[in-house]
């Protein structure tokens, strides 16, 4: 039957053409152009992989990929291969990169308030820090930026600061005349004028050569960074004095951040949040671990410090407070004090 026959056919035609689609349809989802609907996050940070940075920049693209894989791709350049700390809050603002995580103390041109975690001897220990950027003022604290296009999405831990140099930093007097290395902040560098010592502003990558060749004399940082940069072999004394902080802002750009699908932006949110309480533990963990992997390794003394030698150090470099309080904020300054108390 005639009817039949071309009724089949068309049918048959139909199904060809169905099929046909399919195939295109499935070769496109195959192609580049849909997978350039995959977001990209480009972490780029300065530290290795094996400090508490770079760990906690490894585990939010595990998170990731665990959790929206094939829909967010975290990609992560650590020890200063793609910027460092000054350039990568530039390329930042330009959505070249989308997560850094630079010292509060490099924030100077965008935020005048992250100056207060650059005190000396504000923050009695690590656990004090926790509590006040964990409290209602800390948490104002991490929007500072946000004027200048740089969001805060969480505070990331690293510890207390140790001092160094070749010969030891007992009294303040040694390190009178002494260069210091320190990171870009004017508080740092009135500190160090406190003690008649030469700060220098310089670039995290740049310290273990200047170090090396004596360009400069010494240096302030935590024991992970004396650590996985080797400062230790290149500095014969180092003190334990605990009088500063060296704590991170994990930032993004506030426009590509808020731009995320809010499904998505939720769940990066939720990736932030259990990474940073993992940043904690990797920090406290590596500041005992790092400080023994230096001592055992003899290549620099290590001097601790009776609480009278300690007492002149914090009045020598304290007054430093009186010309920042009002940038970083007196009420602030108490909230700090308040959390001392309790820790
Ligand atoms: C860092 O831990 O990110 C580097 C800090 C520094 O520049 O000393």
């Amino acid at each position: 039957n005639l009817y039949i026959n071309i009724s089949e056919e068309n049918k048959m035609k139909k199904n060809i053409k169905l099929i046909a689609a399919t195939v295109v349809a499935m070769g496109l989802l195959a192609s580049p152009i849909a997978s350039a609907k995959e977001i990209v996050i480009k972490f780029s940070h300065v530290t290795t992989e094996a400090t508490p940075k770079g760990k906690g920049a490894m585990l939010f693209k595990k998170l990731v990929d665990e959790r929206l894989g094939g829909k967010v791709r975290v990609e992560v350049y650590p020890s200063s291969q793609l910027y460092g700390d000054k350039a990568v809050l530039k390329a930042l603002l330009l959505n070249d990169v989308q997560l850094a995580a630079p010292s509060l103390s490099k924030f100077s041109k965008y935020t005048k308030q992250w100056a207060l975690f650059d005190l000396p001897f504000l923050f009695k220990n690590p656990q004090a820090l926790n509590c006040f950027t964990d409290s209602a003022k800390g948490q104002a604290l991490l929007g500072a930026a946000e004027r200048k296009g740089i969001k805060g999405l969480g505070y990331w831990l690293n510890g207390m600061k140790q001092i160094s140099a070749n010969h030891a930093l007992i009294n303040p007097e040694d390190a009178k005349g002494l260069k210091f290395r320190i990171m870009s902040s004017d508080v740092l560098k009135a500190q160090f004028e406190a003690v008649n010592a030469n700060p220098q502003k310089m670039a995290f990558s740049e310290v273990y050569n200047a170090l090396a060749t004596g360009v400069i004399d010494g240096q302030e940082n935590t024991w992970s960074n004396i650590r996985s940069k080797k400062f230790f072999e290149v500095q014969k004394d180092t003190t334990i004095s605990n009088h500063g902080v060296l704590e991170y802002a994990l930032v993004t750009n506030k426009r590509f951040w808020n731009g995320l699908p809010t499904d998505i932006r939720m769940q990066l949110d939720q990736i932030v949040k259990e990474v940073t309480a993992q940043v904690t533990q990797f920090a406290l963990d590596a500041a005992v671990k790092d400080m023994q992997t230096v001592a055992d390794s003899g290549k620099t003394n290590i001097h601790t410090l009776t609480d009278a030698q300690k007492e002149q150090w914090v009045s020598a470099m304290k007054p430093v407070w009186a010309q920042f309080e009002d940038q970083v904020g007196k009420d602030n300054i108490a909230a700090v004090q308040q959390c001392n108390a309790k820790n």
